[in-house]
């Protein structure tokens, strides 16, 4: 949700803001802008992706070795040329961008409207940096009129603010929306997120919320915006460059799709414990009591990550035999909800950052549940605000549509399940039989992902129809909501997904000849029921795609199509189950000719509520 990068060093500045927004793009990517000093404030910003700025700018004449970028998903303002980001003071002497939301801009807008400030744009973000020009006006001081602009703010920034008065400084601060400090040699980069960072450095610093840093080239300082200097730890960062380029694929998102036999092994790297038939998850060690006595368990999360956490509930429900409820993080939020202090609260997320989840954990932590995370991204803010959690290690995922990270939440969610049962009531011969199941795993889903041909061929039954819908039972009826949720977001086809049964009271109405369905219907023990639902859609010339257990025969006389996966224990089918739908999605969007890791309207991490 919005990208933001700044630089301050000895090279030039240019290159290095647009490599990095380049990075960042897949945090929005409505309209895109640079503000560099030489001297001068040179502010340039353009409607649409990073390319389009880039075609309009002239770098011979945006020179300066100190100098901020921002890509933009929109929020208070149409995507436009005036609405993009860098936003200057009307004197054009400050430029700032600005990742979030100002609840409070209207109010101080009107209030600086009445002292003669006008505004161009229809931005929040316009709004504070006019703030911060009318206290610099009165305090003399860049810094504190930065500070006081900030505490005046009621919402979310992540900010880099960079002023003519200042030549060779940038400002930076976070509340609620992340920022990473790259400490270089002599020189730093302030970004979103580390993966515009790597390249120059691998030393990093993540600021806190409230906390802000003042970066010259050859210091820097830490501080809260109430003016108190803090040390903040420096981190490594734990992925390489080549985690995040595509290398050799057309879209990150077939390279994150082929890449889940991998990143399904790195979740499950050393968590195995063969000896003892059970599961070892370091990042639990200090809540095992808690997690072994809890009452209840309840995931929070939104997006695919609400779909692992319904897949979550099946599992640890029937294997670990703990009540779970499962929350939209948005819904929970507000909700007032009636939480024990025996309860387990564990938020899923990939990024770590998708603020509804954020907002609903702080609130399940106020409740003084316990609260874990599922987070894939490495010192994200979920990840270290929650009391405990296990990392997912699926590395960087790009692709707006989420793939492999879906998969690796399953397989921390199945580890976590594994470890639970263990302590609670399943016997040592049950264990071994799934660690069994998990270790050939990896290889099952390189297996399924050869197929791949064979998903694409049939991609154009989907690819020229306006509605598809997804049915699915027990464990794999998320599995329907998440094959459904890949085709809206990168193909625009409407698309639903349905507990299979649940299709005759509604979404039977829908099919026609025209209506392809796509089942998820592997050999277990509700089988014969979802055979059932098949032939209700046949009898009323529904197209059946079917996702199917290799070696079942009897469903390619009832399916158009009939994609087959390998058996594997039914708690694990999901993750092969969802890669088809996977591919599905990619292929339709392709012949569809959308943009797939760049769908329309859509970021990957959602910093505003
Ligand atoms: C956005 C992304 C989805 C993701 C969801 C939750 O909507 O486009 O792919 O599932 O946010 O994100 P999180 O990072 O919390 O898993």
């Amino acid at each position: 949700m919005c990208g933001i990068v700044g630089y301050v060093g000895p090279k030039e500045a240019l290159p290095i803001l647009i490599n990095g927004l380049k990075r960042l793009e897949y945090r929005g990517y409505d309209s895109a802008g640079v503000a560099l000093l030489n001297g001068e404030l040179t502010i340039k910003k353009k409607a649409g992706k990073v390319s389009d700025l880039e075609s309009v700018l002239r770098p011979e004449t945006l020179q300066g070795t100190v100098g901020i970028g921002h890509t933009r998903w929109a929020t208070h303002g149409e995507p436009n040329d005036t609405n993009a980001h860098p936003h200057s003071d009307q004197r054009g002497e400050i430029a700032l961008i600005h990742n979030g939301v100002i609840e409070n801009y209207a109010a101080i807008k009107k209030t600086l409207e009445s002292e003669g400030y006008t505004f161009h744009t229809q931005t929040d973000t316009e709004v504070l940096v006019q703030l911060v020009r009318f206290f610099y006006d009165r305090v003399g001081s860049m810094e504190t009129a930065f500070r006081q602009a900030l505490k005046q703010v009621v919402g979310t920034y992540g900010v880099a603010m960079l002023s003519k008065m200042e030549p060779g400084r940038i400002y930076a601060a976070r509340n609620g929306s992340p920022l990473a400090l790259g400490i270089g040699d002599g020189e730093y980069v302030v970004a979103s997120d580390a993966s515009a960072i790597v390249q120059h450095t691998r030393q990093v610093i993540y600021l806190g919320d409230r906390e802000m840093a003042i970066l010259d080239r050859d210091r820097y300082v830490t501080k809260t915006i109430d003016d108190e200097v803090v040390n903040k730890q420096i981190e490594e960062i734990t992925f390489d460059i080549e985690q995040i380029e595509r290398g050799g694929y057309d879209h990150f998102m077939l390279k994150e799709i082929f890449e889940q036999p991998e990143t399904i092994r790195n979740a499950m790297r050393g968590r195995l414990n063969l000896e003892e038939s059970t599961v070892r998850l370091g990042g639990l060690r200090t809540v095992t009591n808690k997690l072994r006595d809890a009452r209840r368990i309840i995931i929070l999360g939104c997006g695919t990550s609400w779909h692992a956490g319904l897949v979550g509930e099946y599992m640890l429900e029937q294997i670990a035999g703990i009540p779970v409820e499962v929350e939209y993080a948005s819904e929970f939020r507000y909700r007032d909800p009636i939480l024990y202090k025996d309860d387990i609260v564990i938020a899923i997320s990939q990024s770590g950052e998708t603020a509804d989840t954020l907002a609903a954990l702080r609130e399940a932590k106020r409740h003084g549940a316990t609260t874990l995370g599922i987070v894939n991204v490495v010192g994200s803010s979920i990840a270290r605000e929650t009391d405990a959690g296990v990392y997912s290690h699926a590395g960087p995922e790009i692709g707006v549509a989420s793939t492999k990270a879906f998969t690796s939440q399953l397989t921390v969610l199945s580890l976590m399940t594994v470890m639970l049962a263990r302590m609670r009531r399943m016997g040592a011969a049950e264990g071994a039989h799934i660690l069994k199941a998990l270790t050939e795993l990896p290889e099952k889903v390189e297996y399924t992902l050869a197929r791949a041909e064979q998903v694409q061929k049939i991609a154009h039954e989907i690819a020229s129809t306006q509605n598809a819908l997804y049915l699915g039972r027990g464990y794999n009826f998320p599995v329907a909501l998440e094959g459904a949720l890949k085709l809206k977001e990168i193909s625009y086809i409407h698309a639903e997904g349905y507990p299979a049964a649940e299709m005759k009271h509604g979404p039977i109405a829908l099919i026609d000849a025209n209506m392809p369905v796509v089942f998820i219907a592997p050999k277990d023990d509700i089988y014969d029921k979802i055979v059932t639902n098949i032939q209700e859609v046949r009898a009323r010339s529904g197209r059946v795609i079917a996702i199917a257990t290799e070696g079942d025969t009897r469903i390619e006389s009832l399916a158009e199509h009939v994609i087959y996966v390998p058996e594997t224990h039914p708690f694990l089918s999901p993750i092969l189950n969802v890669l088809p739908l996977q591919l599905l999605s990619y292929y339709v969007a392709l012949q569809r000719g959308c943009n797939v890791d760049q769908p329309r309207n859509l970021a990957k991490s959602v910093t505003v509520e």
